[in-house]
């Protein structure tokens, strides 16, 4: 093996400290601290006065090297959530360090340009010490992501979003209260860990760059003026064409590349929001009631509310505008998929004593099923078939996928609230699955091989069992 030559090194701190959100006490949270020690390729920003951040940039094809510190008082790991990487650079629960301990991660970033981002995944408890502040965005940039939005290399034009919801208690600290079926609802919509966000924005171009950071929050995302979202981007990159919409459903975990034009609305007001929508749940979740009363939280899964506020200025200093999006390289089909018209079943299910499972399995720390074992470079076809009562974003380490179907659930009442929110173009690492639908995504593992994990992306379902081992093998050792 040759030596790991680093292009830069990064450090990044977990630690406790006390940051402004509400007016009166500070509130107590865990976040990463990042500082760039050497090389090139990579930038570093800290988000001054949140607990989240740091936004970290880096160029495809560049080595980096992360020395991770823990400095909180309990076990914890970072997981790159997106980016392909070695195995023990992925940041599994069985990776997690003991406090006052460093990990070294060193990997190259081999993915195109896409929103990636990180963190904690120690078992179970990813969902408290995300709750409790920890996440950073990843930005991988490339040449052709250069030429089709502008500024994509800097971040110039980017206005990352973050967007999360907590509970807090009469001292301003964050209360973590999780519902037993549908995970944390917090009842105060945060922004880049702000509460009331307020941009002010000139009136011309910006690239949002929308992250639903939430532990189990589902956002029906829509301007106030009614002008439609202009996707340029999912999870895994740009897309090949502007998809426009009047609404976009985004579940824990996933990202969503917004390009819009304030131009129209120079001097005025536009508000980002969450519609309200069936978020489904036992016992009839009809009228967008989803969670509401049982969760400790008084904003109901499905509720409608404000989510940023951006104040648009009279006079534009830039006029940015985009450029060509790049193509995507292949669709997946019977003709590269051997699989497609019969793709693995994964089925996902509330089991014995509110157990969530998945092919009626929970999570073992060395168990590998046959149907989780996959070979690298074949592309394969997988069904993710939801048999409960609410929906669950599925999530895939190291790989990105294709969504190619879903077939709608038998009762639609719930479903025509949110299924033209769904974005299926492009790529990606996390995917909505509705309650009753069923979900086909197509993918190819690799290059990597070895132990890796798929999971629902309600931190607190993952916590509760709803993750499994994957097994990437070599197609030329079957058995292996
Ligand atoms: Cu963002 Cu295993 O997760
Ligand atoms: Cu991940
Ligand atoms: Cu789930």
């Amino acid at each position: 093996m040759e030596p790991f030559v680093p292009d830069a090194e990064i450090s990044i701190t977990a630690l406790e400290k006390y940051v402004q959100i509400l007016s009166g006490a500070q509130t107590k949270v865990w976040s990463y601290e990042c500082q760039l020690l050497s090389g090139s390729g990579v930038t570093v920003q800290n988000l001054p006065g949140t607990y989240l951040g740091p936004i970290i940039r880096a160029q495809t094809g560049t080595k980096v090297r992360i020395y991770f510190h823990n400095n909180l008082a309990e076990k914890s790991v970072i997981h790159p959530h997106g980016l392909r990487v070695p195995e023990d650079c992925d940041g599994q629960p069985m990776q997690a360090i003991e406090p006052g301990d460093t990990k070294i991660y060193d990997f190259q970033v081999i993915d195109r340009a896409g929103p990636y981002w990180f963190h904690p995944h120690p078992m179970m408890r990813t969902a408290e010490q995300v709750m409790m502040g920890m996440a950073g965005l990843f930005n991988v940039w490339d040449a052709e992501e250069e030429l089709a939005v502008p500024g994509a290399s800097t971040g110039a034009n980017d206005l990352p979003v973050i967007i999360q919801d907590r509970n807090f208690d009469s001292g301003n600290q964050f209360l973590y209260n999780p519902n037993m079926l549908w995970g944390y609802l917090g009842s105060r919509i945060l922004v880049n860990g702000r509460a009331n966000a307020t941009f002010s924005l000139e009136p011309r171009a910006y690239r949002l760059r929308v992250l639903n950071g939430s532990n189990a929050r589902t956002y029906k995302l829509a301007w106030s003026n009614n002008m439609p979202l202009k996707v340029i981007g999912t999870d895994g990159g740009l897309l090949s064409a502007v998809v426009s919409r009047s609404y976009v459903m985004l579940m824990p975990g996933e990202r969503v590349d917004l390009w819009v034009d304030f131009s129209t609305a120079s001097g005025k007001q536009v508000i980002l929001k969450s519609l309200s929508f069936d978020a489904g749940g036992m016992g009839g979740g009809g009228g967008g009631m989803g969670g509401g009363g049982l969760t400790g939280s008084s904003l109901a899964n499905g509720a409608a509310f404000n989510i940023l506020t951006i104040n648009v200025g009279k006079r534009a200093s830039v006029r940015p505008a985009l450029g060509p999006l790049p193509a995507m390289p292949q669709r997946y089909d019977a003709s590269n998929v051997t699989n497609f018209n019969n793709p693995d079943p994964f089925t996902l299910a509330m089991g014995m004593g509110m157990t969530w499972t998945i092919n009626g399995r929970i999570y073992e720390e060395m168990g590998v099923a046959e149907d989780e074992m996959v070979y690298r470079d074949v592309p394969i076809a997988w069904e993710w078939i939801n048999n409960s009562s609410i929906p669950h974003p599925m999530h895939i380490h190291n790989v990105m996928f294709q969504v190619v179907r879903r077939t709608p659930p038998s009762s639609t009442s719930s479903y025509n609230t949110v299924n033209q929110g769904f974005l299926d173009t492009g790529w990606k690492d996390t995917v909505i699955v509705w309650p009753g639908e069923k979900v086909k995504i197509a993918m190819t593992f690799g290059p990597h091989m070895g132990m890796y994990m798929y999971h629902c992306h309600i931190l607190e379902h993952e916590d509760m069992t709803m993750m499994r081992n994957l097994m990437i093998m070599d197609p030329m050792m079957p058995g292996m």
